[in-house]
């Protein structure tokens, strides 16, 4: 529970955003749109600057990740193929009398009971498999179980009959309802309706007839384009197993309840990577056995790694990147999800939760999803979306028998597992688990993903929280003022250095800090200021996160000698300290600062 000091400093934050122009609600001159936000002048830079660093850290500082643009409508049959259509819902209640609707997991009964639903570490339903995740109750204190969180998730569940083959929307009568629990209306007290699946893609049509022929949906996830576009990227790039494709871009959920400022909206972006990697099969066919990861970081990614080492090294990868952009690992935590939470699918998957003011919640999530979606989009499509591995036939070849039949049973399980939870008869599936095993020992088969997929708007949202402070700071005649200020990395600010001349009505002033201005403009943003005080003005770049400030006066123009003739004042935002350089020596001075 957030308590009145986190309200407060949460509510601060949300004002700040909107009163400098990071954060504007959507439409808001008609009352504005629940779920959707858009980024003024500082928010628009800010975004643009930890996009642009994700895909020099992703893409451009790597050898083996290639970069991909893709619409976000693409052909339904891929959302089919994901799972999405089938299982990418909510449980939703529903108010007769004020017409609130609810998320079924986030319902408090008036029995007392509260209970949630289990995701990212007891905090976030997610993917495909949202609701596949067991339910907990929570006790207050004082009060009996009524029954366990298992149990109750059993009953729930089978008396909700799903499962992925049932249509969604269909609304389970009254009297189930009824049974699972007794829901009311937490401010107006009307019974909420039955609980009903309400899946989160926003849909539309393509072209002018609205039938059901021509539905298309908002892509829920930029991850199902990579996938689908796997071959021609291969084809294309150059590139071999192992190697990732990376995408940034727009992704749509029609969530029941968008909440906590922009944490939960409806219109968001992510930054996905998809890396694809050998079976485990392969590698020790190749090399004998697969290296098994120990405590931190792996180190530069070798031969012999499979989806252990590969998933660790993802793990470690992404939280420096969080570090180097200014969020101390003292801010974030490691949630790994356990056996019972994951997706049949997914063989382990680490959240990277931030200390938000308002809990400790999802930024980002790292997932080892085995050949899942690639093997989908193969059956769905009718397209192979297997590669040969000259090296892995090479190496088959010298194994002996023993080994070989190991290695083809263990590979033909998993085919099988997959085959058969994915809802091909067990006679088939056998045959074709066969028929897969005897391709690996021809060196072919369907690579194996590991996927950090985070959400650009959480992170922009953690940016800013992680950079809220207020301090002391002293005004021009040198007495203590408070002062808010964001303390973001150099790397993101909006705005590098902020320009001043101390006067505005002195002419030579103005034009030297123009000057100034000018030689610094083609390589950093800068924002060049001639209103006020310069304490205001100091004021107004600290609430913007500007991390330094360059003042042009009366030594610069050689006023008081000519030592210091052709030098400024740099004011570092933090300290607040203000250092003599030369203008001619600014720009390398900046340029080691912002590094
Ligand atoms: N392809 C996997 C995938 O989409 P996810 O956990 O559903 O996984 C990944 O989403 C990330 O996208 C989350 O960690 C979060 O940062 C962001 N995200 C998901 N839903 C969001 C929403 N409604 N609003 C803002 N960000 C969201």
């Amino acid at each position: 529970m957030a308590d009145a000091k986190t309200t407060d400093r949460m509510e601060k934050t949300v004002s700040l955003c909107k009163r400098r122009g990071f954060i504007f609600q959507s439409s808001e001159i008609y009352g504005g749109i629940n779920g959707f936000w858009d980024y003024g002048p500082l928010g628009a830079e800010l975004k643009r600057n930890v996009k642009d660093l994700w895909w020099r850290t992703m893409v451009h500082d790597r050898e083996d990740v290639v970069g991909l643009e893709a619409t976000i409508i693409m052909h339904p049959q891929i959302w089919k193929a994901s799972g999405h259509v089938d299982t990418f819902a909510d449980l939703m209640r529903e108010c007769p009398v004020c017409k609130k609707r609810y998320r079924a997991d986030q319902v408090e009964p008036r029995s007392g009971r509260v209970y949630k639903c289990l995701g990212a570490a007891g905090t976030d339903a997610k993917g495909p498999s949202r609701i596949e995740f067991p339910f907990e109750t929570i006790v207050p204190k004082g009060k009996p179980p009524i029954e366990s969180g298992k149990e109750r998730a059993k009953k729930f569940y089978s008396a909700l009959k799903l499962s992925a083959a049932e249509p969604f929307g269909e609304t389970i009568s009254e009297e189930v309802s009824n049974s699972v629990d007794f829901c009311s209306d937490p401010t107006c007290g009307g019974k909420l309706s039955a609980a009903r699946p309400f899946n989160l893609m926003f849909k539309t049509y393509v072209g002018p007839v609205a039938d059901e022929e021509n539905v298309a949906y908002l892509r829920p996830e930029t991850a199902q384009a990579i996938f689908a576009q796997f071959k021609n990227v291969l084809e294309t790039s150059r590139q071999k197993v192992p190697f990732g494709i990376a995408q940034v871009g727009k992704a749509f959920r029609n969530e029941v309840t968008p909440r906590n400022f922009t944490f939960r909206s409806r219109e968001f972006e992510q930054m996905e990577l998809e890396f694809f990697i050998r079976p485990d099969e392969a590698i020790e066919a190749i090399y004998g056995s697969v290296a098994k990861p120990g405590i931190g970081h792996p180190g530069e990614p070798q031969p012999n790694w499979g989806w252990e080492m590969w998933h660790k090294y993802w793990v470690e990868e992404r939280v420096r990147f969080y570090e180097s952009i200014g969020l101390p690992r003292t801010t974030l935590e490691e949630y790994w999800q356990k056996p019972e939470e994951l997706a049949h699918y997914a063989r382990a998957t680490v959240d990277i939760l931030f200390k938000f003011p308002f809990g400790t919640q999802e930024l980002e999530g790292i997932a080892a999803r085995s050949d899942f979606d690639l093997s989908q989009h193969e059956r769905f499509s009718g397209n192979s979306m297997g590669v040969f591995d000259d090296e892995l036939r090479a190496a088959w070849a010298k194994l002996d028998e023993g080994r070989k039949k190991e290695l083809a049973d263990r590979y033909s399980q998993a085919r099988y597992k997959y085959l058969t939870k994915s809802g091909v008869a067990l006679e088939p599936a056998a045959k074709e688990a066969k028929e897969d095993a005897e391709g690996l020992a021809k060196g072919q088969y369907i690579p194996h993903v590991i996927e950090p997929s985070a959400g650009v708007d959480r992170l922009i949202l953690a940016l800013i929280c992680n950079a809220y402070a207020e301090d002391q700071a002293p005004d021009e005649k040198g007495s203590m003022e408070s002062r808010v200020v964001l303390r973001f990395h150099p790397r993101i600010a909006p705005i590098k250095v902020a320009i001043f001349p101390l006067l505005k009505n002195r002419p030579e002033l103005v034009s030297k800090a123009k000057q100034v201005r000018d030689l610094l403009r083609p390589l950093m943003t800068v924002f060049y200021d001639d209103g006020g005080a310069i304490g205001r003005r100091y004021r107004r770049q600290d609430e913007a996160g500007t991390p330094f400030g360059v003042t042009v006066d009366f030594d610069t123009l050689g006023e008081k000698g000519p030592e210091l003739q052709d030098t400024v004042t740099l004011r570092e935002r933090d300290s607040m300290k203000q250092e003599r350089v030369k203008i001619s020596e600014l720009t390398r001075v900046l340029q080691e600062k912002l590094r």
